[in-house]
Formats: structure tokens, sequence, C-alpha cells
């Protein structure tokens, strides 16, 4: 089954009014594939996601980079699924790393965020990837599939979902994975979605990779058979953004 080649960019906690005005004006700008080959979704820091949904070209979309684990309520500094889909924004980044390293985001609570932000309609992009300790002691595929069930356990509809392998050791790093490390993992990702979800499930299922990807060395992983797209964090707040879009041709 064909799978939709699909680019994120994570701006995490970066941007000013005028940087992002910027930033949307060269995305606004640049010659893309169409819709029907990429799909692009940029998700800044809360405080300007409305702001960016309101200048963004229509064939881009916007993602929340966290969400909050169940309905709203008393939980101040806290932003609610409820709220996200009230605004039309589709897309929500869970687990992000950064997130589960600095904020203890533990691989049940990632799980029990994912349900809740299906549940009230919001798309997913869910976070996994190893530490480079973990890497070196060849738990990679044990601390992934571990991250993956926490996660697949809990979701009913996978076209709502999007699996982002991001090794911890990548990230921000400019250390980007080999093609061949990623395409490993992400092989092994579909083989553990084969067995313990289904068949069709891991055909159709985008896994996308983050870690230090930039207009460089985009095309190379893109041209992975199992590599879906990527999640970009750096290069997702400069022009070479766009080259990256464009490695799904
Ligand atoms: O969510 C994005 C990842 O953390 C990758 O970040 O491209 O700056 O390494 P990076």
């Amino acid at each position: 089954m064909a799978r939709k080649f699909f680019v994120g960019g994570n701006w995490k906690c970066n941007g000013t009014t005028e940087e992002v005005k910027k930033i949307i004006t060269t995305l606004n700008e640049a010659e893309v594939p169409s819709q029907d080959v990429v799909e692009v979704v940029v998700s800044p820091p809360f405080v300007f996601l409305t702001f960016v949904k309101s200048l963004l070209r229509s064939d881009f979309h916007v993602a929340a980079q966290n969400c909050w684990v169940r309905k709203g309520g008393a939980f101040t500094g806290e932003i609610s699924a409820e709220m996200l889909v009230n605004l039309s924004i589709p897309w929500v980044i869970i687990g992000h790393s950064e997130r589960r390293a600095l904020l203890n985001e533990s691989n049940e609570f990632v799980g029990d965020k994912v349900a809740y932000a299906l549940s009230q309609g919001l798309k997913v992009i869910a976070c996994i990837g190893e530490t480079l300790e973990e890497r070196e002691s060849g738990s990679t595929m044990a601390v992934v599939a571990a991250q993956t069930k926490a996660v697949a356990g809990k979701v009913t509809n996978w076209d709502n979902v999007v699996l982002a392998y991001e090794p911890v050791w990548a990230i921000g790093t400019g250390k980007v994975a080999t093609p061949a490390q990623a395409q490993e993992v992400h092989c092994e990702l579909r083989k553990w979605l084969h067995e313990n979800v289904g068949g069709d499930i891991a055909a159709s299922t985008r896994i996308i990779y983050g870690g230090s990807v930039n207009g460089a060395n985009c095309k190379e992983l893109a041209a992975q058979p199992d590599v879906d797209g990527f999640l970009v964090g750096g290069a997702s707040l400069k022009p070479e953004f766009v080259d990256i879009i464009k490695a799904a041709m």
C-alpha cells in the first residue's frame, strides 16, 4: 500500500512573531510537490498556533507540540486536546524525547496521551527513540518496541497516527543516523507492527525519521524503502526545510 510522504517541522521552543512571519513567508512562496505527494505539517509553540494557521498556505497543516493527557480542567499551564480541536488544529506531537527526558514522561503516560488525543479527533505524531547508551548496549529494538507497544495498545484508528523514530543521540547533535541505520530500525518497527498489530496496518502506517535531518542528507534518507518522511527540528526553522519537503519527489 502506498504511503504518502510526511514532513513535519517541529519548531520546539523557538520563534518570535517576526521570525514566525519570515518562516511562513518562505513556506508560502515555496514550490513544492502537491498534497497528493507529500503531507506537510508545521508545529510552532502553542502561543503561535492560531497565528501560523491564519497565515499558512492551505495545503500545509499545523500541529501542537503536546497536549494534556485527559479532559481539561484544573491543570495550570496545560493545553487540552479539546482546545486544539476547538481551534481546528488537526495534529499533535506526543512523546517527544525532550519531554520524556526532561519532564519524565513515561511510556504509559505517552500511551494515555495518545489515547486521549485520538479519542478527541486529533491526529498524532507519536515519537519513539533510543538513547546513545541504549544503542551501544544493543537494546535499540527492545526500547523502541516497548515505546511502540505503549502507543499501539491505545490506538483504535491507525490512519490517524504517524510513528516518528527519533534516536535521541541524533537530535540536535548534527550526528544524523546513516540511511542504513534508519532503514534498519524502520524495517524492524514495520515488522513489529506486522506481528503485533496487523499486516495492513504495518504496510500503511507512516514511519518517519527525525534527528539532524537537513537539506543535504534528506534525499539519501528518503530513498530508504521504510523511511516515509521526516520530523525535522532545527532545519525546520530555516529555508532548507523546503528542500526537505522536496525530498518527497
Ligand atoms: O522533533 C524533531 C527532532 O527532535 C529532531 O530535531 O532536527 O534539530 O535534530 P533536530
